[in-house]
């Protein structure tokens, strides 16, 4: 039998990419940039399996022109990119990669956390640029992390590693939304879950880590904003249209809230004359929170998993649609 053939969007670690070229004809996208949707089209028609990136669109009208497509392994942990139930109603094996970027995407959180409460950005720009002129008794105030309350949006793996490096390290309270309980994080850290409105009132810092899908889609907007406190910071890793941008930029403008620091925006990239990058107040970074060498390994090994299992007809270590089993598309 011929070996699979399979269409990679991007280079990814060799840890991966040498594992997947092992068993199958692979095709890798050689840019920077990734292919352009037509293009992706094109490239997957043919294919057994692709390695998709939260970049591409993988939708009907891909899946339709590529009818013999079997597995979608998504590097990532987030898989909005993918329109799951239309892969399902063909027998397409869907795959993520959860787990092992919980840490490195707690680091930024925390990070960003940290730089926006105590205005690291701007500090770090006024002291390259002259405005650093003495030693100020009232200069540069940012807000005390010790004993706070911390909101943890979504309390999933992410959410619970964020907290958990606040609570031990800062003596955080913390607060928490979820579909359910959540009871390691209750007994652990003794997180206390909350409705989303007290959640943003008794917050004085709000981290968001739920998934992207129709009902968090612009969940933070003017209202919410409204809703905390004066001085709370508010971070996002978690994916950009969670959050009304115009809403959060008047919030930092008008002290609304005190601060912001973002992994993730919408659209990515977000064009440099955006006002939020020009809000002293905001910190962003292009989404980066699982970019360490060994994250990016690891996430590199379980997409090739998961494509190698759907390959092969096995179940995916990382399935998202497992309802699909027992009627993935044949070879
Ligand atoms: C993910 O895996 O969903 C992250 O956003 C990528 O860093």
């Amino acid at each position: 039998m011929s070996r699979p053939k399979v269409f990679v969007a991007r280079r990814i670690p060799n840890v991966g990419l040498d594992r997947i070229a092992a068993a199958a004809e692979v095709d890798v996208w050689p840019d920077r940039l990734p292919p352009p949707a037509a293009v992706l089209r094109e490239r997957v028609a043919g294919c057994d399996g692709l390695v998709s990136l939260l970049t591409d669109r993988v939708d009907a009208g891909l899946l339709d022109a590529a009818p013999q497509l079997r597995v979608v392994s998504n590097f990532a942990v987030g898989f909005n990119n993918v329109d799951v139930p239309a892969c399902s109603a063909r027998g397409v094996c869907v795959g993520n990669t959860p787990g092992v970027l919980t840490d490195a995407t707690a680091d930024i959180a925390v990070t960003l956390l940290l730089a926006a409460a105590r205005r690291l950005g701007e500090c770090a720009t006024d002291a390259r640029e002259g405005r650093w002129v003495t030693w100020e008794p009232l200069g540069w105030l940012g807000q005390d992390l010790i004993g706070r309350t911390l909101g943890i949006v979504g309390m999933g793996r992410i959410g619970a590693a964020t907290a958990r490096r606040l609570h031990h390290g800062w003596g955080m309270k913390i607060l928490y939304t979820a579909r359910s309980p959540k009871d390691d994080a209750e007994r652990e850290l003794g997180a206390h879950r909350v409705d989303f409105d007290t959640l943003l009132a008794e917050s004085d810092f709000v981290s968001v880590h739920a998934d992207l899908n129709p009902t968090t889609n612009r969940l933070f907007g003017a209202d919410e904003f409204r809703k905390m406190k004066r001085t709370a910071v508010f971070v996002n890793t978690s994916r950009g249209p969670l959050v009304d941008q115009a809403a959060l930029a008047g919030a930092l403008r008008n002290g609304t809230i005190f601060a912001a620091g973002l992994d993730v925006t919408d659209p990515e990239p977000l064009p440099p004359e955006h006002e939020l990058f020009h809000l002293p107040n905001c910190v962003i970074a292009p989404h980066v929170a699982s970019a360490t060498v060994g994250t990016r390994d690891a996430m590199a090994r379980l997409c090739a998993e998961n494509l190698l299992a759907g390959l092969r007809g096995d179940p995916l270590p990382h399935w998202v649609n497992p309802d699909v089993a027992g009627r993935q598309r044949p070879r």
